[in-house]
């Protein structure tokens, strides 16, 4: 499973980066104005900011709504750079604009997915990657995990190729669950990542052998 971070913070890109184990970054307008960028330059040099950091995919989300306007959108976002991925929302122009960006060789996140249809139709698509967000599933009673392991299950049948990128990760045991579920990638905040580290006898364990190897020296 390949692990990106779901941030627009360069120091978290940075931190995760320098571990050696983060293979992308995704991104959304909510994180971009987190970061207090505004502006269509801005944007513009953030996301070659952040593409120039690392060397995976970087997911850059339109946001038109309209077939034309997620297509000029598209096309510029994916000139910043090649590892840039272009991320657009599963509406109705979402889908066509997924097919012509496939057609076009622009490779694509289809974001915002809730169901297992939506993930069908964005595989139909030809985007790259679907973005099931379980976080926000989970908040609403439903299981989110459970929906990775379902498309999982499906695109396993019908063959398709689409990766399946788990977002709206909360916490260490999503992405742990998202891993037995079969999602391909899990993007999250630093600290869901940093957390899978953590275990008190881990702790416990290297001050003792710190401690004898003091009375061996
Ligand atoms: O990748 C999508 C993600 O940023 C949404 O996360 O925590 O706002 O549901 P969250």
């Amino acid at each position: 499973m390949k692990f990106f971070i779901d941030t627009a913070n360069l120091a978290q890109i940075k931190e995760a980066n320098d571990l050696g184990i983060l293979d992308g970054v995704t991104t959304n307008p909510s994180l971009m104005a987190k970061e207090g960028i505004k502006g269509e330059q801005a944007i513009m040099n953030h996301y070659k900011t952040i593409a120039e950091l690392v060397d995976g995919d970087v997911s850059a989300e339109v946001i038109s709504t309209d077939f034309d306007g997620m297509v000029a959108e598209g096309k510029k976002l994916a000139a910043i750079r090649p590892n840039i991925v272009v991320k657009v929302p599963m509406i109705k122009d979402g889908v066509k604009a997924l097919k012509w960006f496939s057609d076009n060789n622009i490779k694509t996140n289809c974001t915002l997915v809730f169901s297992a249809g939506q993930a069908i139709l964005a595989a139909k698509a030809g985007a790259n990657y679907v973005s099931p967000f379980i976080g926000r599933i989970d908040d609403g009673g439903w299981d989110g995990v459970q929906l990775i392991e379902q498309i999982a299950g499906i695109y396993t049948i019908q063959g398709f190729e689409t990766e399946i990128l788990a977002a709206s990760i909360r916490n260490p045991l999503h992405i742990i669950k998202c891993a037995e579920a079969g999602a391909d990638v899990c993007t999250c905040p630093l600290d869901s990542i940093l957390g899978l580290l953590k275990h008190p006898l881990t702790d416990i364990g290297l001050a003792k052998f710190l401690a004898d190897a003091k009375g061996v020296k």
